[in-house]
């Protein structure tokens, strides 16, 4: 099987071609920025082949010299641009080329290339604040309300995506993805919200102190269970939804996960950051949200997390070989 992976040297996508790789799967991976050193000897040990193109996401040509790499079977499409206010105040034309038209030009390559699924990731962003009195956002329940432009193109990709698999008879799916963290998580220069539970995890390492701004409270994933969805909604033989939440199911907030850092890593001190003092681990949502309802991918693939409890998620990362 071999599955094309836009955005390959990002997060999610690294944790994805690991798990991909890990049981002998071919991947092509498509990224304007290399694949990092760390990830490439990694997973030059797994079973499985990684071929690696160099190119844009919004470059037909681009594209189908990456099409041309191996017979491609299915589509990953994770290149993104996640901008904070300041990218959003300074460069929306290329977020939304990116985000939005990035995401037509993959659409329009993988139906050319005649692939079974295309699976592009959209984001519990897309839900905004939850309206008061939400228990768990819904993928029919809950209207989105996205409040930051990345949200509002991820919403808009997912929509287009939706529209156009339906008018051409394309498989997509669109999972919307909660707050990720765990192994591979680094600075790839186009996502300005990296997670706090990074900053948590890396002080921790360094024996240091971490200092929170505000812990809030959502739907955080371990990485590897993110990468497992993905891999449940492009293994499904049909699929009648494209709109799936993908998530740990559960609240929690990054005190929470210090908490259970704190645990497994003697030593490890965090606190709220005093009124005067710079916060070390920053969250960048200015809001709680809830948990996300994730029976209906459940239901479909088969897919349940593994690490949706704390301390399993922070055993595993720290045993992990990936960096932080
Ligand atoms: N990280 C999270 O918590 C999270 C949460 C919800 C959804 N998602 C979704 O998961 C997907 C991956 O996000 P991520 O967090 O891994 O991002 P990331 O910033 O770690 O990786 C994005 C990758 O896309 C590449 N890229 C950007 N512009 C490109 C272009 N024009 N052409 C080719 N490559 C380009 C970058 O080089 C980078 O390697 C996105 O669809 C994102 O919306 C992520």
């Amino acid at each position: 099987m071999t599955t094309l992976v836009t955005g390959a040297a990002g997060f999610v996508a690294l944790a994805t071609i690991e798990a991909l790789l890990a049981r002998g799967d071919t991947v092509v991976a498509f990224d304007r920025a290399p694949i990092p050193a760390e990830a490439r000897a990694a997973f030059a040990r797994l079973p499985g082949r990684m071929v690696e193109v160099g190119g844009d996401v919004r470059s037909a040509a681009d594209l189908a010299r990456a099409f041309a790499a191996a017979p491609v079977d299915r589509v990953l499409h994770a290149a993104v641009i996640t901008a904070g206010p300041a990218r959003e105040r300074s460069d929306p034309e290329t977020v939304v080329a990116v985000n939005v038209q990035g995401a037509l030009a993959v659409f329009r390559a993988a139906l050319a290339g005649g692939v079974a699924r295309l699976v592009a990731p959209s984001s519990v962003s897309v839900y905004g604040a939850p309206p008061p009195g939400t228990i768990a956002f819904g993928e029919d329940e809950t209207w989105p309300r996205p409040s930051s432009l990345y949200a509002i193109t991820k919403l808009a990709t997912e929509q287009m995506l939706v529209r156009l698999g339906a008018v051409h008879g394309l498989s997509v799916a669109t999972p919307r993805i909660g707050s990720a963290y765990g192994p591979w998580e680094r600075e790839t220069g186009v996502r300005d919200t990296l997670s706090p539970h990074r900053a948590a995890f890396l002080a921790a390492r360094r024996g240091g102190l971490a200092l929170l701004n505000r812990p809030t409270r959502g739907d955080h994933v371990y990485v590897r269970d993110a990468a497992a969805g993905l891999i449940a909604l492009l293994d499904a033989p049909s699929l009648d939804r494209s709109v799936f939440n993908l998530g740990s199911g559960v609240a929690t907030d990054v005190a929470e996960f210090c908490r259970a850092l704190a645990r497994r890593v003697p030593g490890f001190r965090w606190r709220a950051a005093g009124p005067d003092e710079t916060p070390t681990v920053v969250t960048h949502v200015p809001f709680d949200r809830v948990a996300m309802d994730i029976r209906r991918i459940r239901d479909a693939t088969g897919f349940r997390p593994r690490f949706a409890d704390l301390d399993q998620a922070v055993e595993d990362w720290l045993a992990s070989t990936a960096s932080a």
